[in-house]
């Protein structure tokens, strides 16, 4: 009997449930996003990324001491800044190398120096962890300056994770606003359930591989446009659309060409992605002080017409970019963006992964012949 006999396949895996997990739990029904316990409205109002990150992997949130210590390692110089090699090695890439690529290019070749990366103890792998939480921004900035013929700037260990990166991407002191709006975004995407990244980086860990193996399949599952590639490709759609006045016809002539939308719809909620509103309300805001709100109102008018037509809602990706852009960030750098934070999740599954393994090894329905005889080379 063939495995689809005795198990329905199931597209996409819709609603297959893979193993228990304490670490994020999402209703789809109200909209509702919750790591370990605290709803995210509650964090993106009073938590930070680094605390975020602690609760993620520890499970709770931190002593006054336990949370000064962990934002002591994930700013210190000694964790986030890259070894002299790597930066070389980053010079030789074509400046046409798009910052997905070398990020995960970047994320490999960096367990090659990371003085860890063979052990999968919980503590090395929490070690691991907070390097490469804090390598990634560095990365990710050092890149965005090399391919624009500019040099790194090093990161400063005084300055947030968020704060930090504004200030190496740009080397200048970064605004609050500008600080606040990654930090948010930085919680925001920090963790998301099964997704299709984190679950590449469970598939991979489950065959006992290392984190570093993990994250770099979560970073090429995230690359892809139905994942995290779509917040880039929602502003290069706004870029098409330009003016807000256009924005009503463009979108219902996306629908009726049957296209696909990028920043709507989701395989869990049913009703608007609780994130969106935060980095809408960010997004604003930075366009304000930029003085153009164009962006948003375009994107809101989109929201207006696809939800009265297709019944699909806003998801995180639909404002993030709108805010990156309105602080001067390239649009190939939204999805390394999401990558910083959800490095975060990644590693958290990966821990409870390896804390309770077992080989993640499904079957196929299939559908190939099965008796073909086989016919020598020289008689075909
Ligand atoms: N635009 C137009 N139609 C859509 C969209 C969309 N964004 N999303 C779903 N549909 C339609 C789809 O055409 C299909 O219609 P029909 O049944 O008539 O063929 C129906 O809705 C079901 O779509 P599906 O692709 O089977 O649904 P799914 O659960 O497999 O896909 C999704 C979920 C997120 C991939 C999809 O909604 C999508 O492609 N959205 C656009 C890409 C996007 O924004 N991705 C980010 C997701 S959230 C953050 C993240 O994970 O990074």
């Amino acid at each position: 009997m063939s495995a689809a006999a005795a198990n329905p396949t199931k597209p996409g895996l819709e609603d297959v449930v893979v193993s228990p997990s304490e670490i994020c739990f999402i209703d789809g029904h109200k909209g509702r996003l919750v790591y370990r316990g605290f709803d995210v409205d509650g964090l993106v109002a009073q938590s930070t990324f680094e605390e975020v990150t602690y609760l993620l992997w520890y499970g709770r949130l931190p002593t006054r001491k336990e949370m000064d210590a962990h934002v002591k390692a994930l700013s210190s110089t000694a964790n986030r800044k890259l070894p002299p090699k790597l930066l070389a090695m980053l010079r030789l890439f074509p400046k046409k190398t798009t910052p997905m690529e070398i990020l995960r290019t970047g994320v490999s070749a960096l367990s090659a120096f990371d003085p860890d990366a063979e052990d999968n103890s919980r503590e090395a792998t929490l070690r691991k962890s907070i390097r490469l939480t804090a390598q990634m921004p560095t990365l990710v900035a050092a890149w965005d300056r090399i391919r624009s013929g500019k040099a790194p700037v090093g990161p400063n260990p005084r300055l947030s994770l968020a704060g930090n990166f504004v200030y190496m991407m740009s080397g200048r002191k970064p605004t609050p606003l500008a600080t606040k709006t990654f930090d948010v975004a930085l919680i925001l995407h920090a963790d998301h359930e099964f997704n299709a990244s984190t679950f590449a980086a469970r598939v991979t860990a489950a065959t006992l591989s290392d984190l570093h193996a993990a994250v770099v399949s979560g970073i090429g599952a995230l690359k892809g446009p139905l994942h995290g590639g779509a917040n880039e490709q929602v502003m290069l759609m706004v870029e098409k659309i330009k003016d807000p006045g256009k924005a009503d016809r463009w979108i219902r002539q996306a629908l009726a060409d049957k296209a696909r939308i990028m920043g709507f719809g989701h395989r869990v909620y049913r009703v608007e992605d609780p994130r969106a509103k935060h980095l809408k309300r960010l997004a604003l805001e930075l366009g304000r002080q930029a003085g153009s709100t164009a962006a948003v109102e375009i994107l809101d008018i989109m929201a207006r017409v696809v939800s009265a037509e297709k019944h699909l809602f806003p998801n995180v990706d639909l404002y993030s970019g709108a805010a990156y852009a309105s602080m001067g960030i390239s649009t190939d750098e939204f999805t390394p963006i999401f990558a910083m934070s959800r490095v975060a999740g990644w590693a958290a599954h990966v821990l409870e992964q390896h804390g309770n393994n077992r080989l993640i090894r499904p079957r196929s329905d299939y559908t190939g012949l099965t008796d073909e005889k086989y016919v020598p080379l020289a008689q075909r």
